[in-house]
Parts: structure tokens; C-alpha cells; sequence
């Protein structure tokens, strides 16, 4: 991959130069001058509808931002995203969670060896599944197992939670928990909800190193031994790592343990063995499904002109507004109880690759890289930070998220799902005018100076910039395919910020402090801080009694 700063290319300066003649943009008003302007932002493909008209944009903005893409290479950047050349360079990897869901007779010859131990390691994922869900495989006494414990953090932990819970109608007789806070009050809460006697305990964990997990697994291994047997630890606990020699310290025997490859980034991994717990709770038929829909996905990320590319676009968006306007953050709102984890999930997925301040030159950067994510389902979302987003002072790009089918027949409740869905981004769109407010007021009871009085806090401004993402159903493979969709946003941005999504230095330094600070809690020695920290650990210490 070539390493361009974006900020020295043509198209950058053109876009700086068109955001200034742009800043009076009327969103409401660019319908009306352009009555093909839901075409020109809206691409379909197959069950996927993703509408960017209500983006302050106009077509010309469109094409600089494509042309943008273009001048940083990110055609050829794709290439090697589906190749087998390192490209998460600072950690020596290729970027390979597309070979997990690359059927073997569609794999380049690049790909292929990875494809096939891909499909390898999902075949002993699958046989050990179908054993389990099918009762052939049994607890330490010859019963079925009804429960999972996942346990993990971070991308062994968010992206199968988040798939657990938004195929909540997909679930089988295998009920999942998942712990991953080294906070001993989550196990707790767990261990009060299982028996430990049907339960198998997944421990995911690359490297097997990670302090919360490896405290939670030995928590649980302990109170199992305790509970049932030490003897029967191997047939209740398996492990997916790519650290074999850790997992086996641990207990875990040695056929149990499922592969993890180095080529699969940790928050790109649910589609691997980590996906475990997943396939357990749905089925592999429903896992199967939701490969084939991130397949999809990744078709179309590869073979789609910059043009009509859906990733592609979302990214240029995202650019836009976090390069030009300054936007700071992007909200995602599903519209549906079923994603009600997306945000977090896609939080880790989005703030971990691309909160990065460092050039793929290994230069600083002078420019803003990755925004802040958060959002939460809709409508509960309309009912707590919407007011915000309406009449705040920050400018907060969002995604709206909704599907055309409900999961169950409740057609009117379905119907006011969605009637508020479209009613959001229209209204953050349209606003509210003065002269609105006040021929609303004039119907009203109140006295003329009361409606004076409360006229301006009635106004919203509008211009509110949406994308709406209508896919027809809540399925295994549209999900797949919808978070396939932004893994491809988050490489594309990376690419044209130029700096490198794949690793994760950043999280680093506070695990060592962590470590350190264990050490000075257990030895009392609290001084080799600074006065802060020493303060604080000193008044922790006298309240734990
Ligand atoms: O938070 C840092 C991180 O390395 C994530 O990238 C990863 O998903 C998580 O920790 C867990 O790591 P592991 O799977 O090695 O336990």
C-alpha cells in the first residue's frame, strides 16, 4: 500500500475550498434543485438500501470525495486487503478475517492456503458443535449441556455478545453467557445464574495472556473444581487461542483446543473460532449464514466501482464530516431491541483500528483520524439523547439503522417502529422555523406573550445530516453482511488517513500500569507515584477494611 497523506493531495484541497462554499448548505432546499438527488446517493444491493441523500452534499461533493479514494490508491489498497501481503504492518500480519468467509472455489490463489485452514479449523469448530446441540457430546456424567460461558474481552468477548444477542430469535436449547470484566462482581452474577454441572466454559483469549480473562477463567475453574470435580475440568473447559502451550498450562486438553490465526485481528475474529459461542447458541446452519452474508458483503466491497460502493461511500462521509465540518462524533442508531450491542461492538471495531495519531510513515499527524462512536437502539434513544442531537450545538452525523420485516407479527407496533425511524431523520433534517413555531403558538391557548416568550426554544434548526440503512430483515446473513459493511468503512478510512488500522499499541500501557499497580496493592507500597495516584491508592486501601 502506497503511504499518501491525504492532506497533500488535489482533491483535499478541493474539498477545503468547496466546504467553504458549502457552509450555507440547505439540506431541505437541495431536493428541490436536485430531483434526482435520491438516486444519486442511494445504492442498492441485493437487500441492502443505503440512502445518503440527507447528507450535506451535493454530487459534486460526491465525486472530489471518490476522486479523494482515488488519489490515495485505495483501488489498489483493496487488492492487497484480499491478498495475502502484510498490510497490518506494524504487528508483521496480513489482514485476513475476509478468508474466513471466502468459500474455498471463490478463493484467489493468494488466498487459498489460508482459506483451506480456515475451513479446516471451522470444520473441527463445527463437528464439536453439532456433538454438543445434537447430545452426543455430554457433560463429565453423560448429560447434555444447556449452557455456555464465554470467556473473554475486547474482540473475544463484544462481537459474539453482540451476535448472541441481536439473533435472540435464532437461539437454540444452548443458553450463552458472557463474562469479561475482570470485575469479580460479574462473575458472581453469573455463577449465580448457571449449573455448573451442564455448563461448558469457552475461554477465548488469542494470546492467552490477558489479565481479565485468565482471572475469570482461574475464578471459575476454581469454583467448578469446587462444585463438581477437579477431574472433569477438561470436559467442561475448552479454549480458542492461538497461544496452544498457555491453554494447556491451564487444563485445557488438548484436542479442545480451537485454533485462532494470526492473520485475524482480535475485533475482527467473531467469524473465526471465536464465533464459538455463537455457533453454540444458533446453530452452525444460522453461523453458516452469517459467513455467507459477510461474503457478500466483501463481493461487493471488492468488485463495486469507488462509485457505488457502500463501504466506500459511508467512509468518504465520515471523512467529510470529521475532516472538513469537524464533526467529532458519529452516532449509530438500530432500530430494533435486537442490536441493542452494535454501538459497543462497533465501538471496539471502529476506535481501536482508527484511533491512531501516527502515519503509516511513522510520522505524527497533523490532521484528525478516528471519531467517537457511541448510539443505542431507537426509539428508547429518541426518549434520552436525541434532544441533543436536534437542538445541541454539535454537529453529529448519524447512522439509522431499521429493517423492513419485524421478527414477530406485531404489525402495529412494528408500524410505529418505523414510523419514528423515518420521522427522526426527516425532522433532523427539516427542523422546525420560527415562522412555523409561531403559526403553531397562534393555535394554542397562551397569551401572546407567553408565546413570545417560548417561540425560540420551539425552533430547531434542521439541516441534521443522516444516513438511513433499510435492509429487508433481521437474518443471520443480513447481519453478516451488515457488519462486514463496516469493517470495510473502518479499512477504507484507515487507508485514506493513512495510518494503520490493524494494531493496537494504544491499549498497551495501561495494562503494564495496571500490573504495576497490582503489585503495589498487594505490597501496600504506594509512594512511587505521583501524588494523585498515591492519594487515591492510599484512601482506597483504608477503606477495604
Ligand atoms: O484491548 C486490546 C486487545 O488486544 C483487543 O484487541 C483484543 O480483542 C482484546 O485485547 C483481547 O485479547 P485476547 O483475545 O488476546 O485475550
Amino acid at each position: 500500500m502506497k503511504n499518501i497523506n491525504p492532506t497533500t493531495t488535489t482533491s483535499w484541497e478541493t474539498l477545503k475550498e468547496h466546504y467553504k462554499n458549502l457552509k450555507d448548505f440547505d439540506l431541505k432546499q437541495s431536493f428541490v434543485k436536485n430531483p434526482n438527488r435520491v438516486d444519486n446517493f442511494t445504492i442498492i444491493n441485493d437487500d441492502f438500501y443505503v440512502d445518503m441523500s440527507k447528507n450535506l452534499l451535493t454530487t459534486s461533493t460526491k465525486d472530489v470525495l471518490t476522486q479523494l479514494a482515488r488519489e490515495c490508491d485505495l483501488e489498489k489498497a483493496i487488492e492487497s486487503y484480499y491478498s495475502d501481503q502484510p498490510i497490518n504492518v506494524t504487528e508483521y500480519r496480513e489482514v485476513l478475517h475476509t478468508a474466513l468467509r471466502t468459500p474455498l472455489d471463490k478463493a484467489n490463489d493468494k488466498i487459498k492456503s489460508y482459506v483451506k485452514d480456515a475451513l479446516a479449523s471451522k470444520e473441527k469448530m463445527f463437528a464439536y458443535v453439532n456433538e454438543i446441540l445434537d447430545g452426543s457430546r455430554t457433560t463429565h456424567d453423560g448429560q447434555p449441556f444447556d449452557t455456555v460461558v464465554n470467556i473473554g474481552i475486547g474482540g473475544s468477548d463484544l462481537g459474539p455478545m453482540m451476535v448472541y444477542t441481536a439473533l435472540e430469535a435464532y437461539h437454540n436449547q444452548v443458553k450463552v453467557h458472557f463474562v469479561s470484566n475482570v470485575d469479580g462482581d460479574h462473575v458472581e452474577e453469573t455463577l449465580k445464574k448457571i449449573n455448573p454441572e451442564t455448563t461448558l466454559f469457552i475461554i477465548v483469549s488469542k494470546s492467552f495472556t490477558t489479565q481479565e480473562t485468565l482471572t475469570n477463567a482461574t475464578t471459575l475453574r476454581d469454583w467448578f473444581s469446587k462444585e463438581v470435580s477437579t477431574d472433569a475440568v477438561g470436559k467442561h473447559f475448552i479454549a480458542v487461542s492461538s497461544n496452544v502451550e498457555r491453554a494447556i498450562e491451564f487444563g485445557v486438553e488438548k484436542e479442545n483446543i480451537f485454533p485462532m490465526f494470526d492473520w485475524v485481528g482480535g475485533r475482527f475474529s467473531l467469524w473465526s473460532t471465536v464465533g464459538m459461542s455463537i455457533a453454540l447458541g444458533i446453530g452452525t446452519a444460522n453461523f453458516q449464514a452469517l459467513l455467507d452474508g459477510a461474503h457478500e458483503m466483501d463481493v461487493h466491497f471488492r468488485d463495486a466501482k469507488l462509485d457505488d460502493n457502500i463501504p466506500v461511500q459511508l467512509a468518504l462521509l465520515t471523512i467529510w464530516y470529521n475532516n472538513f465540518f469537524k464533526a467529532e462524533s458519529e452516532v449509530i442508531i438500530p432500530y430494533t431491541q435486537y442490536l441493542q450491542q452494535l454501538p459497543a461492538y462497533l465501538q471496539q471495531a471502529i476506535m481501536e483500528s482508527n484511533g491512531k495519531s501516527i502515519d503509516r510513515d511513522g510520522k505524527p499527524i497533523d490532521y484528525q483520524t478516528g471519531n467517537l462512536i457511541w448510539g443505542a437502539p431507537g426509539t428508547n434513544s429518541q426518549h434520552a439523547f436525541f434532544q441533543l442531537i436536534h437542538q445541541g450545538t454539535k454537529l453529529i452525523p448519524a447512522h439509522f439503522i431499521a429493517f423492513a420485516k419485524a421478527k414477530y407479527n406485531h404489525p402495529d407496533h412494528h408500524q410505529k417502529l418505523m414510523a419514528n425511524f423515518f420521522a427522526q431523520t426527516e425532522a433532523l433534517m427539516n427542523g422546525m422555523s420560527m415562522d412555523q413555531v409561531k403559526e403553531d403558538l397562534e393555535k394554542s391557548k397562551l397569551t401572546e406573550k407567553e408565546q413570545k416568550l417560548l417561540a425560540p426554544f420551539k425552533v430547531f434548526e434542521g439541516n441534521k445530516p443522516t444516513t438511513t440503512i433499510l435492509i429487508d430483515e433481521l437474518t443471520p446473513k443480513s447481519l453478516g453482511k451488515l457488519i462486514a459493511m463496516y469493517e470495510h468503512k473502518i479499512f477504507t478510512e484507515g487507508v485514506i488517513w493513512n495510518i494503520y488500522s490493524y494494531d493496537q499499541w494504544g491499549v498497551q500501557l495501561g495494562k503494564v500500569l495496571a500490573d504495576r499497580i497490582n503489585d503495589d496493592l498487594k505490597s501496600k507500597k504506594f509512594n512511587g507515584h505521583d501524588a494523585s495516584t498515591t492519594a487515591l491508592l492510599k484512601r482506597f486501601d483504608s477503606k477495604l477494611g
